[in-house]
């Protein structure tokens, strides 16, 4: 967050062993909302080789108050806005600093911070250095002993990692409380808590037979919604002791939710810091979405314990170390949580929608970077879809090519030879390639390579012998003009051979041929089952063989597949869907053998975000029409249909949140979705009624969303109703401002939304500071609403400018996040192109600019 005017580029060849290291900690913190007081004493050790090295902490926004080496104060030093450089000194030796900085005043919600009254650190990936001086790098590791004190009326709980072995009144209505975290940890785990909280507890038996103590802590007002995030980690300990045999390591795990956060949530060992939006769930306030969220937040946040905290990352470039394969494992965990196959290919469908949805663009645009980047400006820039998503995509293709035992051993090589130390890509892959004696270099390039793959497919068929020939190739990004051939792993199947059955394919060459001899006739291929590679497949495949992979595919990811690239044709092409067409998506949509959520995945049609990426010069008026045009054409076509599934998928009595009733739920809402697209006059009377009857937030919700998107009759009264009911309760607030910001253009008056936004904008609910109401107001707008948001004039980008650059000053995370909207600025037609590019260059000449924002506008500008 360093703000300078010449940007500092890091570079991951530049890595160097620290020139000390710092065996254990022992902080004394002093909690006062405008002036806390730190006091760190680190036992020291200088690395072998590092002789008449200085030693250079990290450290910012602090007022330094003493520097004392074995006890004796020290005045000669050099302190920047950075760092803390002390010289001469011996080989072992305790330091200890002591420093003050202003929790109230910090709103960029890094390092030390109050939120509604209560203390909460958030040290990934460089706050601890806002909160002492250190050596704030993740391949530092030490044992901490934290000692918490605070005035007890107003801070009662005082919360740590590791373990509580002591706590004690101090007089003057003071108290403090000593943690004890054993295992040796990078700073950026380390984590407190302090203020009004209530917990709910349980106690547990892990595999090995040892007691542990769960909790999960609120605001009192709050308690009534831990239930579902309590079972999820209680499903998630289970789950990782079954699947790869590990067990919880400390007595006691706590979570802790907080309403003010910048991402999801936070690791910490032993005292997970979560945004209250990935904790709190209760039927009345929360959708099934938010459910399987926060089940999936709560699973990604405790496989870390294993998969980031006992074995972590060596470097910052080594992010997806730690990010892709936790949310492998917690992807792999939710489609286990499904309860069926078809479940567990809804979950793949979920999954590949968001990765086609925001990392292919971001892989094609002016950000990509390998899931291992070479460099950065700004590491909290480097939190991305490629680093998570794509990272989780090319862990699961390890596990394909070595089948799941396979990548079972692999994992317990990886533990058994890196447990307690900071690592590296290299040595996971390592191990994977060690354990199954598989040579992986060249699967390395997934590491080493940005930008999308590209597979083109041909095919031939000449007396009686099938060929298919794969081509691969893969776009420039930055930096990388030329790129060397991935090993793509390639699942398919021969349909119409009765013979064949699902093989894998290893591409490894620029082009290669399978043939296959002996069919009587051309049989249909179906490729990349189960989106086994992250490609993009040019494949010219006739329409009657889509038409035959959507009515029979085995593989239910390609079924849904032969739909997509059906409806997308439709899109990109301006034609209607044809007969046939339909009257195979009518079967489909009655089908009783098929899961409810699997159609509603299956009749959602490609995210505008994704046609984009489609096209060589993106138009998106156009685009959002056609992709309307069409959505209308199977509202109306199967009208009486969507009333069929609108009644058949009802889910009466008590609220259950469970894969079965919720794909009803979303069914039966896209189907009142559809009703009014098709302009069937009672959808408005439906809709309404749905709203006040419902016993839950998905269904009230939903039937808001379509009043309010249609336009209809009761959309105004119900919007203020929602407000009134839930005045009280941000997390739904949050879901009344996004609901406005998201809203379906009138294509009569296509700038309704930005004035409706504008005037939400002096809503008194809305607070810029808070990231979450932000992010529901302006981020929705400018990310979740192409239709919306590209015009071709200058407000909304203007608009888009003007939030960076408030929060710029607020917030530089989340100012950040909201500067990646115009990365594809590049793509866009000309009379679009214009107003982005002055909104870019706007941006660009303000001064002050953080390393966050800037590294982003920058890229964008020289794309
Ligand atoms: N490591 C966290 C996760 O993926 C995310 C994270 C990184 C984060 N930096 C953060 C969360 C900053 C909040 C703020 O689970
Ligand atoms: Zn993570």
């Amino acid at each position: 967050m360093a703000r300078t005017e010449t940007p500092v580029t890091f570079l991951r060849s530049d890595y160097k062993e620290p020139a000390f290291t710092i065996k254990s900690v022992d902080l004394d913190i002093a909690l006062i909302p405008a002036r806390t007081i730190v006091v760190n004493r680190m036992m020291m050790q200088r690395s072998a080789g590092s002789q008449n090295q200085p030693l250079v902490l990290h450290g910012e926004e602090q007022e330094l108050v003493s520097v004392r080496v074995n006890g004796e104060i020290i005045r000669e030093y050099e302190l920047t806005p950075q760092s803390l450089t002390l010289h001469n000194l011996p080989d072992n030796f305790e330091l200890s600093i002591t420093s003050a900085n202003a929790p109230e005043k910090n709103t960029t919600l890094m390092g030390l911070y109050v939120s509604n009254g209560n203390f909460f650190t958030q040290c990934e990936a460089e706050g601890f250095r806002r909160i002492t001086y250190f050596l704030d790098r993740p391949d530092v590791m030490a044992t901490y002993q934290v000692t918490l004190r605070a005035l007890k009326n107003d801070f009662p709980v005082l919360l740590s990692n590791g373990n509580l072995i002591k706590q004690e009144e101090l007089g003057n209505g003071w108290h403090s409380a000593v943690w004890q975290d054993p295992f040796p940890k990078p700073s950026y785990l380390f984590a407190l808590v302090a203020g009004k909280l209530q917990a709910i507890q349980r106690t547990i038996k892990s595999q090995s037979g040892k007691e542990k103590l769960l909790q999960v802590w609120v605001e009192s007002k709050d308690l009534d919604k831990t239930e579902h995030a309590m079972d999820s980690l209680i499903a998630s300990i289970k789950w990782d002791e079954e699947r790869f045999g590990l067990e919880l390591d400390l007595d006691r795990f706590m979570i802790v939710a907080v309403g003010d956060f910048n991402m999801g949530a936070m690791e910490n060992k032993g005292l997970n810091i979560f945004n209250t939006k990935f904790v709190l769930a209760k039927p009345e306030t929360a959708s099934d979405v938010d459910y399987g969220n926060v089940e999936s937040v709560v699973a990604h946040e405790y496989f870390h314990n294993w998969t980031g905290n006992r074995v972590t990352c060596r470097d910052w470039f080594q992010l997806s170390l730690k990010e892709g394969l936790t949310v492998f494992r917690d992807q792999e965990f939710s489609a286990d949580q499904m309860g069926s196959e078809s479940g567990r290919a809804v979950k793949r469908i979920e999954d590949v929608r968001v990765l086609r949805q925001v990392q292919f663009p971001e892989d094609a645009g002016p950000m990509a970077h390998p899931i291992r980047p070479d460099s950065y400006q700004e590491i909290n820039n480097f939190y991305t879809v490629t680093v998570y998503e794509k990272g989780s995509e090319v862990v699961r293709m390890q596990q394909t090519l070595l089948g799941r035992e396979g990548f079972r051993k692999g994992m317990d090589l990886y533990f058994k030879r890196h447990d307690g130390q900071a690592v590296t890509c290299d040595d996971f892959v390592a191990a994977m390639a060690d354990a199954n004696q598989k040579d992986l270099t060249q699967f390395k390039r997934w590491y080493s390579q940005a930008g999308t793959p590209r597979v083109k497919v041909e095919e031939s068929f000449v007396s009686g012998t099938y060929q298919v020939t794969l081509t691969q190739s893969c776009p420039a990004t930055p930096g990388q003009d030329k790129k060397e051939p991935f090993h793509i792993p390639l699942l398919y199947r021969l349909i119409g051979d009765s013979a064949s059955s699902e093989q894998l394919f290893e591409l490894t060459e620029s082009s290669q041929t399978i043939t296959v001899p002996g069919l009587s006739k051309k049989p249909v291929l179906s490729i990349n089952r189960n989106f086994s590679a992250p490609v993009v497949l040019d494949f010219e495949q006739p329409e009657s063989e889509l038409l035959i992979l959507l009515k029979e595919d085995d593989d239910a990811f390609n079924r849904w597949e032969a739909a997509q690239k059906l409806f997308m044709r439709s899109i990109l092409n301006g034609k209607a869907l044809d007969a046939e067409l339909v009257s195979a998506l009518r079967a489909i949509l009655r089908d009783a053998a098929l899961d409810p959520a699997f159609k509603d995945l299956l009749f959602t049609l490609p995210a505008e975000s994704y046609l984009y990426e489609q096209v060589s010069v993106i138009d998106p008026q156009a685009i959002h029409q056609a992709r309307r045009q069409v959505r209308g054409q199977l509202a109306t076509a199967l009208q009486d249909d969507w009333l069929w599934a609108y009644q058949e998928h009802q889910t009466p009595g008590s609220y259950k949140p469970d894969a079965k009733s919720a794909g009803k739920r979303s069914l039966k809402n896209l189907a009142l979705n559809m009703l009014a697209d098709s302009g069937y006059t009672k959808t408005d009377d439906i809709a309404f009624a749905q709203y006040q009857s419902a016993n839950n937030m998905t269904d009230q919700y939903g039937a808001l969303a379509v009043l309010v998107n249609f336009s209809l009759s009761h959309a105004q009264a119900c919007l203020s109703n929602f407000h009134e009911q839930f005045k009280s309760d941000a997390l739904v607030i949050d879901k009344w401002f996004a609901l406005q910001a998201t809203r379906q253009i009138d294509l009569q008056d296509t700038s309704a939304v930005l004035t409706n936004v504008l005037a939400l904008r002096k809503h008194p609910d809305f607070n810029i500071k808070n990231p979450n109401r932000a992010r529901s107001l302006i981020h929705a707008f400018c990310m979740n609403n192409p239709g919306a948001f590209h015009q071709p004039s200058a407000e909304t980008y203007q608009f888009w400018a003007e939030h960076v650059i408030e929060l710029n000053h607020i917030n530089p995370q989340v100012a950040a996040r909201l500067a990646r909207a115009l990365d594809r600025w590049k793509q866009f037609a000309p009379n679009y192109q214009v107003h982005m590019k002055s909104a870019l260059e706007f941006i660009s000449k303000q001064m002050n600019l953080s390393s966050d924002v800037a590294e982003v506008i920058q890229k964008a500008l020289n794309s």
